[in-house]
């Protein structure tokens, strides 16, 4: 028996552990680095329908927390990745998860009538939440303009359809309950947290664009919070993302309500970070006669839980 195996919605995978969009290559070329059986699903970068360079040099940074990025969804755009990489996909071991982007209504309903033709791509993640371009968190934040959004991918696609949520937010849970009601099949939360590193001897950001998105060890609390919330608001699966590098923080957030965890910075660390978490999490399960149905959602909350407008997860 898998004790990894995992079920979102539809998709039957073979563990519980993801890429995170634009930390594991743009094919699937990087699997190399992975055991066959460790990997759920590989989700692929952030694809526009036009061509985009990204943001100015130095894009990327470490700090103490983790990283900073503000790579800025470059891309070669949707012909180059329709022509190069979608046919590499239906070889691909794992489901392959297409990650699409835009700049309004109609770029998102392109991107995902685009990969909905793709035979390769098993779901579509629908990223709301991009910190580091202009405009790139109108749909994150505003939950009309969220569900607009996602109605219309919706309409666009009998695949399982994933929404990518921002942290950036006062709270998660109406923003989640909007793409719940227009029809999405999966929440990922969350994308980078928004920040800023300066250097005091330049007096300079850190970054060429000046702001950026912090990922890794960081914003795990973060995205545990955000988890938790919208576990509680919705009735989706939940595919957690932020901050995780161990089996530990794999068990945290299933216990916190994911069905699925993404591993993004901690591949930069260690290309071979899934499988190292995998083999981890086989371990611990076996020892404690665990199993991730039964610690899903499990989190004791010391007093009666205060989300507010959270209605309570009934199964
Ligand atoms: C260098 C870098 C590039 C990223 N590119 C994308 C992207 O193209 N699309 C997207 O949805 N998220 C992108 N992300 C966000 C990650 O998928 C993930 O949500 C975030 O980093 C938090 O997870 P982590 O702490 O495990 O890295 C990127 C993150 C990093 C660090």
């Amino acid at each position: 028996m898998n004790v990894l195996q995992t079920q979102i919605g539809l998709l039957n995978l073979e563990s519980p552990l993801l890429t995170g969009s634009g930390t594991f290559g743009h094919d699937p070329a990087a699997l190399a680095f992975l055991k066959g059986g460790d990997l759920g699903a590989l989700v692929l970068k952030t694809v526009t329908p036009d061509p985009r360079e990204g943001n100015p040099n130095p894009r990327m940074c470490e700090w103490t927390g983790g990283v900073m990025n503000s790579i800025g969804l470059e891309n070669k755009g949707l012909s180059y990745w329709r022509d190069h990489v979608a046919p590499k996909l239906a070889a691909t071991p794992v489901p392959v998860v297409a990650n699409a982007g835009g700049h309004d209504l109609d770029e998102y309903g392109v991107m995902t009538a685009a990969f909905d033709a793709m035979e390769g791509v098993a779901a579509i993640e629908l990223n709301l939440s991009c910190p580091n371009v202009k405009g790139g968190t109108h749909f994150s934040t505003d939950p009309e303009a969220l569900q607009s959004v996602v109605r219309l991918c919706r309409e666009q696609t009998t695949k399982p359809m994933w929404v990518k949520l921002s942290p950036n937010v006062a709270s998660i849970t109406p923003l989640a309950q909007a793409a719940e009601a227009a029809g999405a099949d999966g929440l990922v939360v969350c994308n980078t947290v928004l920040g800023l590193l300066v250097d005091w001897k330049t007096r300079k950001p850190r970054l060429g664009n000046g702001y950026g998105g912090m990922s890794g060890p960081a914003v795990r609390p973060v995205a545990m919070r955000m988890v938790w919330e919208c576990f509680r608001a919705t009735q989706l699966p939940i595919i957690a993302s932020g901050g995780a590098s161990s089996a530990d923080d794999v068990l945290d957030f299933v216990v916190a309500g994911a069905t699925a965890v993404q591993v993004g910075t901690a591949s930069f660390r260690r290309p071979d970070a899934i499988s190292r978490i995998a083999e981890e999490l086989r371990t611990v399960l076996a020892e404690n006669d665990f199993t991730l149905d039964s610690l899903r959602g499990s989190l004791k909350w010391p007093s009666p839980v205060s989300c507010s407008g959270a209605a309570s997860r009934t199964s």
